[in-house]
């Protein structure tokens, strides 16, 4: 998460972004490949004790047109799942968290906020809100059972923690129920001793449980195997800051003067109809969405519970604006953010970075460059120092272009149980993933 690039954005790797302004020279990109390439070559010869043991697509199999595409293991009968939970350390109980109790998500956000997601360089931290992470854990249909804890028996205290939340997606023509699996987190003093694998385990009982026998995910890391590799992009709206924290570099001839002018936008959006979506726009905003997520061949499939659901404004959680037609009222555009600050890690004078990350977003009349511009310029009205969005869906034609800069790490995507026979690019991928 941290921007590459000095004043313009960089790559990005697990979550957070450091963008900056300019853009890195030729040579700092051949190392940087180079480098990439190296890690990758390392990692596809690692051994995964337990990545091997599932049904994931295995990196011997790669190119091996021969396997079909779809379920790799067929569903077992309910009666065959275990019925009782995984064995962990001696010490450690499993809980079931239930985000709706007041003290139950405070735990969990102390727990994230102080272990989670950090970039290469510990400058900083992700820090999910409360209210984030009782509506990513609260969609149509959620199961309580899902929400996995591992408490310390004497002490009581959460040390670990994953969950899943039922999802529709369509893998070309199939819509497949799955679970997303997302926020799995092991306290700092109990790293590497295997209990992630358990944890992993013990969610995927519990969504076999519910007749559920695929799962998509995402992470920094690369696991057997990627479905796709993309990459986070930064848009600086607060250069100053974001240079002072050392999320961005001052490029190489840059003032921060010029800096600042660089990345300057208009004070209030320029489309015309522009403005937030009500409940009253779910069935329109879902029509959109359901036509232009059909071209991608990843992507999820929405219904209006969905939409109400992930794309409804919720304050300092989702955003989302449309362009409303001023002559015929055609709702033709839309567009979306959501909210994840991280929290800056020894900086004497800043303790929050907020920024926005791009979710769906439509263009049907209204050019996408001009509708993301139009995104940036709430963004930054409502002071987030930055804007990150993924190299998926159409995003590509409008980065450069707005000014974004590519991050310094690569966010991957799996599907667990699910074979696809080639990986995807950016542009074929529908899906955002929390
Ligand atoms: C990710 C995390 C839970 C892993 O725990 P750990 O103590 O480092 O690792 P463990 O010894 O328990 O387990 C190692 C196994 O988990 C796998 N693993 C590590 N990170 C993983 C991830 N993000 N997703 C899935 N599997 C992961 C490893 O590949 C390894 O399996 P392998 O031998 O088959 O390769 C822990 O490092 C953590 O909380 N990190 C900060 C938060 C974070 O990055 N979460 C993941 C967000 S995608």
């Amino acid at each position: 998460m941290v921007d590459r690039n000095a004043s313009s954005a960089t790559t990005e790797d697990t979550p957070n972004p450091k963008p900056d302004g300019n853009a890195p020279s030729e040579s700092d990109l051949t190392s940087d490949s180079l480098a990439r390439k190296v890690q990758e070559s390392l990692s596809l010869g690692k051994k995964h004790k337990f990545w091997e043991t599932q049904p994931v697509g295995q990196f011997k199999d790669l190119g091996d047109n021969s396997l079909p595409e779809g379920p790799i293991e067929d569903p077992t009968p309910l009666s065959e799942v275990k019925q009782e939970p995984y064995k962990l350390p001696n010490l450690y109980e499993w809980i079931t968290c239930d985000m709706d109790s007041e003290e139950m998500c405070a735990e969990v956000y102390n727990l994230l906020t102080n272990n989670y997601v950090e970039d290469d360089e510990n400058m900083f931290r992700f820090n999910y809100s409360k209210e984030f992470l009782r509506w990513a854990l609260h969609p149509p249909g959620y199961f309580r059972s899902w929400h996995i804890g591992v408490r310390v028996i004497s002490s009581k205290k959460l040390v670990a923690f994953i969950t899943g939340v039922p999802s529709r997606i369509r893998v070309r023509n199939d819509v497949v129920t799955m679970a997303e699996i997302n926020f799995l987190c092991v306290h700092k003093k109990l790293r590497s001793k295997r209990l992630a694998p358990v944890m992993i385990k013990e969610v995927t009982r519990r969504v076999h449980l519910e007749n559920i026998w695929q799962a998509a995910y995402t992470a920094g890391v690369v696991l057997p195997t990627p479905i796709s590799s993309c990459q986070y992009w930064h848009r600086s709206l607060n250069p100053k800051k974001l240079i002072d924290v050392g999320f961005s570099r001052l490029g190489a001839r840059m003032t921060m003067s010029r800096t600042i002018k660089l990345y300057k936008l208009p004070e209030s959006t320029v489309t015309p109809g522009f403005r937030k979506m009500e409940l009253h726009d779910v069935p329109a905003v879902t029509r959109l969405l359901r036509d232009y997520l059909s071209k991608f061949i990843v992507a999820p499939d929405l219904d209006e519970n969905d939409v109400e659901h992930w794309l409804l404004p919720k304050e300092n959680v989702v955003n989302s604006y449309l362009v409303e037609s001023p002559e015929t009222r055609d709702i033709t555009d839309f567009c979306s953010f959501y909210t994840l600050p991280s929290t800056i890690l020894g900086n004497q004078n800043y303790s929050t970075l907020k920024a926005a990350y791009s979710y769906y977003n439509v263009s049907t009349k209204t050019p996408l460059l001009q509708l993301m511009n139009d995104a940036l310029i709430v963004a930054r009205q409502n002071d987030y120092d930055v804007f990150n969005a993924l190299d998926v869906m159409l995003n590509e034609s409008f980065l450069k272009e707005l000014k974004f800069g590519p991050g310094d790490g690569k966010l991957h995507y799996y599907l667990y149980n699910y074979r696809l026979r080639n990986p995807l690019r950016q542009s074929e991928l529908g899906l955002v993933l929390l």
